[in-house]
């Protein structure tokens, strides 16, 4: 069995994980710092959200030079080193490989867009307006049509997020050759792979044709276009296959019949893919008219079509979160009442699927949504956008926006990782000096961060009540808000104590690793229907397993199911009925 199926990847998003130098974004050495932490965790791959250069119109999804870090990440002697650890310690390391489109700060954009005949005009998609308008009816992922004229030559570039990402042509043989170039680049320093940002857009209908009937507005759209099992299977043969390495597909509009000609064994292209099914839907409308959450039998059924159409010939990566959906604990959970048992039964769901499972950063401590209380709360162009075309320009309701943009942002999962329950939650050095700066507390005066939109760094220039006699000084502030639940939800607290969620986790995942039933047992859905409950068998040779979670905050019986050796548990005490967010693992009596 390969190794990418038995591990366990855990997510980090660098802006967000462990600022070392204080200036309020997150970096390598910061990263470098957490890998004890990562280590005694238990996880097997990190994937880092991109760390490479770029004007954050995207937080990263907008490169401008491929083989450069972020500078407020750090150095390519950071990265080495942060690679070095990673492997010292047995773990591997995977890139988040954006190519779909680049930054138009890249020196290829910035002159592809200078005339018709540059050498580089064909590394981007360009088109004559239609009727003086558009070339197609497309929208973009970010408010907004997917085209944009540029002055220089009249011409329409096409974005299918931001203005600043314009699309990669990989129609041109030339790009695919560099961006293969780029990618041995990484596999040669020794990175183990790569998370492939929305990989089914690489391959467009090159007439483009509007949206089909009845189909207005639906990105999926333009996912599986005609050439890309061409290009994946291209990319296999000069890169990847070169290399031990592993990857996973962003599938955004793959469906799960579509999903074996991407990951299917002989199919080689790549080894797992994730699904947007159960994802939160965040089209721009979704902020005033947002899509009701999954029942539970409903959730159930995505993920048993996804197994039963996969089986075992191609392999999902399992996730509840990540960097483009709200907290899971928030969707599914009770952090009020039940933060420990609703947050390890998420985990023991997610960890026992059939499947790779991706542990998001701070969900292994029960991370919540954080309250945003205005649109300048926020910094994700996606919902700044939305803002703008829906609110300001749309006269449609501010309140009931941030009511929904409350529960569906993105920027739930972006907020600082919550380390200890001192200053700024332990995700940057508290106090000291940098560049002539003074840090300050995380709230002062009961004021809470500002943030800023655009800036990597946000500095706040205020006079601090206690330091009004220093004369003026500036502060430094978390790039975005810290969740102020930190002083309950941290790191320190959680490691010293055995009943927390983090030291379940970590349990979790050692009991996981001796489990090859868990890895590559068949999966069998026991009550599909069942509202509260999610239970279901995983069978491997001999080894046969019952898991049974409880999605409610009530007691549930389920006779239904035979009862067992409890291998695992979130509770402590047994009972017959599976209490308010009860998880059990169960060895049936034969
Ligand atoms: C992917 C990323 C998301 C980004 C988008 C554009 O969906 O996960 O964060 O905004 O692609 O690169």
């Amino acid at each position: 069995m390969p190794d990418f199926k038995k591990a366990i990847i855990y997510q980090i998003y660098p802006r967000s994980f462990n600022d070392s130098d204080g200036d309020g974004v997150g970096d390598l050495p910061g990263i470098i710092q957490k890998l004890d932490y990562l280590h005694d965790l238990g996880v097997d791959v990190l994937w880092l959200s991109p760390i490479f250069q770029s004007p954050n119109a995207d937080n990263g999804y907008d490169i401008s030079d491929y083989r450069a870090i972020q500078p407020t990440f750090g150095t390519m002697d950071d990265f080495d080193e942060l690679l070095a650890g990673v492997h010292k310690r047995g773990m591997k390391l995977i890139l988040d490989l954006v190519v779909n489109h680049s930054s138009d700060e890249h020196r290829w954009f910035q002159e592809s867009r200078k005339s018709k005949d540059n050498p580089y005009r064909d590394y981007y998609i360009w088109r004559a307006p239609k009727d003086g308008k558009e070339p197609n009816n497309w929208l973009s992922f970010f408010s907004g049509p997917a085209w944009k004229v540029d002055e220089q030559t009249g011409e329409y570039y096409l974005h299918l997020f931001a203005e600043k990402q314009p699309d990669l042509n990989w129609e041109n043989p030339k790009l695919r050759q560099e961006i293969y170039q780029m990618m041995r680049f990484w596999l040669d320093k020794g990175v183990d792979g790569f998370r492939m940002d929305v990989i089914p857009f690489l391959s467009k209908d090159t007439t483009f044709p509007d949206y089909p009937e009845g189909r207005y507005g639906d990105l999926t759209i333009y996912a599986n276009g005609p050439r890309i099992h061409e290009f994946l299977q291209e990319m296999n043969r000069e890169v990847l296959s070169h290399y031990e390495c592993m990857t996973v597909g962003e599938g955004f509009g793959v469906s799960a019949e579509q999903a074996n000609l991407y990951v299917g064994k002989d199919r080689r292209e790549l080894n797992m893919i994730y699904h947007f099914d159960h994802a939160v839907p965040r089209e721009e409308h979704r902020f005033i008219d947002p899509a009701p959450e999954f029942t539970l039998p409903e959730l159930k059924a995505i993920f048993h079509k996804w197994d039963e159409t996969m089986g075992d010939t191609g392999w999902q990566n399992i996730y509840f979160g990540n960097h483009d959906n709200p907290r899971v604990l928030s969707r599914f959970g009770d952090a009020e009442r039940y933060l420990y048992e609703s947050t390890t039964m998420l985990a023991t769901v997610l960890l026992t699927q059939r499947g790779t499972p991706s542990i998001y950063q701070g969900d292994e401590i029960g991370m919540t949504n954080c309250p945003f209380n205005s649109i300048d709360e926020y910094d994700d162009i996606q919902v700044k956008n939305a803002w703008q075309a829906l609110v300001v320009d749309g006269g449609q309701s501010a309140e009931v926006f941030l009511q929904t943009a409350n529960r569906i942002a993105r920027d739930h999962a972006r907020t600082p990782m919550q380390w200890h329950d001192g200053p700024n939650a332990g995700f940057m050095p508290d106090g000291g000096q940098r560049d002539g700066q003074i840090h300050g507390e995380p709230t002062v005066g009961g004021q809470t961060f500002r943030q800023t939109s655009e800036g990597p760094v946000g500095l706040t220039e205020r006079l601090t009540g206690s330091r009004q006699t220093e004369s003026r000084l500036t502060e430094v502030s978390p790039w975005l808000k810290i969740n102020p639940n930190y002083p309950q939800i941290n790191v320190a607290d959680q490691q010293v104590r055995a009943d927390s969620v983090l030291s379940y986790y970590k349990k979790l995942i050692r009991w996981r690793k001796q489990t090859p039933a868990i890895w590559e047992g068949m999966y069998r859905d026991l009550l599909p229907e069942h509202p509260a409950v999610w239970a279901y068998e995983r069978i491997a040779n001999d080894e046969r397993l019952v898991i049974l979670a409880n999605f409610s905050d009530q007691d549930v019986y389920v006779p239904e199911v035979e009862t067992g050796e409890v291998v695992l548990s979130n509770y402590t005490t047994s009972s017959f009925a599976l209490r308010p967010f009860e998880a059990r693992i169960l060895a049936p009596y034969a």
